[in-house]
């Protein structure tokens, strides 16, 4: 089978490998599509803290099971699955507390172990989720990115009262977006980016207002209005500070970012609004959810998709997701 491998940061190559057999507890997974997502650039590049080399990355895909290991369940071959990446050990305690996605020896498939972007991936058997035909092949793969935005505001309980700001306009941002509106009815969703194309798709996606804080502070954008629930999709150190002091008293915080960079907030921003933060990494057991949204049509995947090649192409691929953040949100890639 033909795979993508980083070999070392900056070595991409794709490479002729055996195809896996599946171990006790896992199907093998004939991979039809896979999405691009900045962590697997982030890999690519060195970038990712977790990763260990050489890996197949891709944590976004999906396909057919085509082969079980032992103990699984056979008559499941045949069936159009996509896959958790999040691998947890079922007794920790974050997993006993229904959080394997921060589980004491979490593995994430693509960065931990081989990933989606090849012909076959193995994959524990209750990490493969049936999806339904409502599915269409085309946006299958983009159930794992939506779970991150159902992970977060889960934590958040959106309200239909909100006032929602969203930092970042990227395919996360995106997310959030379609969830807050499609999935909680939130009846103002604020979006703040400084790419106008990004922008705009925050508008298809369902933004009420969208604000470019290129060059005016979004203080002043908001123009007073104070947001009850922010979630911070872009990811810069410097949002944190801001988001608190722009928020509403009461207002609840949901943050994503891994940056290593100190930021500075004071308990008395905090304290004094009794401002709740929120933490979320990956996702705990939301396939089900997102693939009912998404089978339902209160979300809205394909308008995230703006790019479609073959797996071959794969360098181009990311080198375009990467460097054209104006055009490219979403990259489907294409498999046998
Ligand atoms: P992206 O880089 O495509 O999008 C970020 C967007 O934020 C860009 O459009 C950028 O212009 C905008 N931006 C940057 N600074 C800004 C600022 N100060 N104000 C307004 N807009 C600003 O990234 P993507 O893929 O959407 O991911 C966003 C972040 O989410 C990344 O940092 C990533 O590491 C993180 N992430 C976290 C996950 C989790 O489970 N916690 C899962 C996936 C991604
Ligand atoms: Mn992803
Ligand atoms: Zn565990």
């Amino acid at each position: 089978m033909k795979s993508v491998v980083i070999n070392k940061p900056g070595e991409l190559v794709l490479q002729q490998r055996d195809i896996p057999q599946p171990a006790a507890g896992e199907v093998r997974i004939k991979i039809r599509s896979a999405s691009i997502c900045g962590s697997d650039v982030h890999i690519w590049r060195g970038h990712n803290p977790f990763a260990r080399y050489p890996r197949v990355i891709g944590h976004e895909f999906f396909g057919v099971i085509d082969a079980v290991g032992a103990g699984a369940d056979s008559r499941r071959i045949g069936e159009r699955v996509a896959v958790d990446p999040v691998v947890s050990c079922g007794h920790c305690y974050p997993c006993s507390v229904g959080r394997p996605n921060v589980c004491a020896s979490l593995q994430v498939i693509g960065v931990h172990r081989d990933g989606g972007f090849s012909e076959y991936a193995c994959a524990p058997a209750e990490n493969a989720y049936l999806l339904p035909a409502a599915i269409p092949d085309e946006v299958a793969s983009l159930v794992e990115p939506f779970t991150i935005a159902a992970n977060i505001t889960a934590f958040l309980k959106p309200t239909t009262r909100d006032v929602a700001l969203v930092y970042g306009a990227g395919p996360m941002g995106l997310t959030v977006v379609q969830v807050l509106k499609g999935v909680y009815d939130v009846s103002r969703v604020i979006v703040v980016d400084r790419i106008p194309q990004r922008l705009a798709l925050a508008r298809a996606s369902g933004a009420d207002l969208t604000l470019d804080n290129g060059t005016t502070p979004l203080a002043e954008l908001l123009n007073g209005e104070q947001p009850t629930l922010i979630v911070d999709a872009a990811c810069h150190p410097s949002i944190l500070p801001e988001a608190v002091a722009l928020a509403s008293p009461a207002a609840r915080i949901g943050l994503l970012g891994f940056s290593g960079d100190p930021c500075t907030v004071t308990q008395q921003s905090l304290t004094s609004k009794e401002i709740s933060l929120f933490t979320s990494r990956l996702n705990s057991k939301r396939f089900p959810a997102v693939i009912d949204w998404m089978a339902r049509g209160i979300i809205a995947p394909a308008k995230l998709v703006t790019h479609s090649l073959p797996l071959a192409q794969i360098e181009e691929a990311m080198t375009i997701f990467e460097q054209d953040p104006q055009r490219c949100c979403k990259v489907i890639l294409t498999v046998g």
